[in-house]
């Protein structure tokens, strides 16, 4: 009922019509109760209030108006769309690509993905040679000399990426007492997804007039409070991308975004495709399986089977009880 009501009140024609249903509404109780005439009022008055509510309905998609949530500061996210929402489309693999760059050179400072490692991004826009080389560029500590020291190897396949702070403490130390989140699942985590993830790196502004936040804490209408202690990280041009793409911050937030949906779920690709092929056969094997119903129903099906008397002239041997039923097969 909230969402109707805020619908109405954000698209003028309906709340129009709306007032005028109400209104209809009010002189329907004041007749039906001392005429007869309030039956017929009192449904078109419904129906005048249904008809509101429809156009409401329609107005608030046409007109493309955001429903404010009037309890908190906090803008919802517009919907944007994702190459990969519907399910015959897969990942923009070259976005995934940029994506990465931008997380290795500005989120990978406070941000960690623990759930993924480098044989992951195989095949996910990276070849195996690439991804190897990828990995070497880190030191990975692994095992011990023989004076006991810790040794560091490059990385390998196997290795996950690596992590920014080496525990909580340090992390919240370097960033204003906040801990930045693992971003492995952050797409999935949030509520609108990609939408809420591209709309707060796109998000950062002054904060409106007289509106003070602490120090270290930054205006951002979609982040829940307003506030948030991440800074724009993001800056035009702040990345040259291998493809000649320009590094908008909105470029940037979309691949980067994109690369997150991914790392949530780095199957969905191959998930999609053996989908669409598993449907294809289910599809193709329904005509021969009603066919093959029907052959087999059809006797069972199409016989009839009836009981009937003994006629009185047919002499029924002593001892058979007289009104069972006897078939050839007795004989
Ligand atoms: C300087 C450190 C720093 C950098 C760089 C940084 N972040 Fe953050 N990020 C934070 C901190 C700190 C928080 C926690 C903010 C809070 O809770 O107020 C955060 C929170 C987030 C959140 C969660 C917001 C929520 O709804 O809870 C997302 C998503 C995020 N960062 C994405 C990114 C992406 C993508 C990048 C790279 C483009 C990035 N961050 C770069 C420090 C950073």
């Amino acid at each position: 009922m909230q969402l109707f009501s805020s619908m109405i009140r954000h698209s003028g024609a309906s709340s129009s019509l709306s007032s005028f249903s109400r209104q209809l509404f009010s002189r329907t109780t004041t007749t039906s109760a001392s005429g007869e005439h309030g039956g017929v009022w009192g449904m078109l008055a419904v129906g005048a209030s249904l008809l509101g509510f429809g156009v409401g309905a329609i107005m608030k998609e046409s007109e493309g108006v955001v429903v404010a949530n009037a309890s908190s500061n906090t803008l919802q996210a517009a919907h944007y769309p994702w190459n990969h929402r519907f399910p015959w489309q897969s990942f923009d693999h070259a976005s995934i690509r940029r994506g990465y760059q931008v997380y290795k050179t500005v989120c990978a400072t406070c941000h960690g993905l623990q759930f993924i490692a480098w044989r992951h991004l195989i095949d996910a826009g990276f070849t195996e040679a690439e991804v190897k080389a990828m990995a070497a560029e880190y030191d990975y500590v692994d095992g011990a000399d023989e004076t006991g020291d810790p040794v560091a190897r490059p990385g390998k396949l196997t290795d996950y990426l690596p992590k920014p702070y080496a525990n909580e403490e340090s992390a919240r130390f370097a960033n204003n007492g906040a801990l930045p989140p693992d971003l492995s699942d952050i797409v999935k985590a949030r509520v609108g997804h990609e939408d809420y993830i591209f709309s707060l790196l796109v998000g950062y502004r002054d904060p409106p007039a007289g509106k003070h936040y602490g120090d270290g804490i930054f205006y951002n209408p979609y982040f829940p409070t307003g506030g948030i202690k991440m800074p724009q990280a993001l800056t035009d041009g702040q990345i040259d991308f291998e493809d000649g793409t320009y590094a908008s911050i909105s470029q940037m937030s979309k691949d980067i975004t994109t690369f997150l949906a991914w790392c949530g779920e780095p199957e969905t690709d191959t998930r999609k495709r053996m989908g669409i092929k598993a449907m294809a056969i289910l599809f193709l094997m329904f005509v021969p399986t009603a066919y093959y119903k029907r052959h087999r129903w059809t006797m069972v099906k199409h016989t009839v089977i009836s009981f009937t008397k003994t006629p009185p002239h047919i002499s029924i041997p002593k001892g058979v009880p007289k009104h069972k039923p006897h078939g050839p097969s007795e004989h």
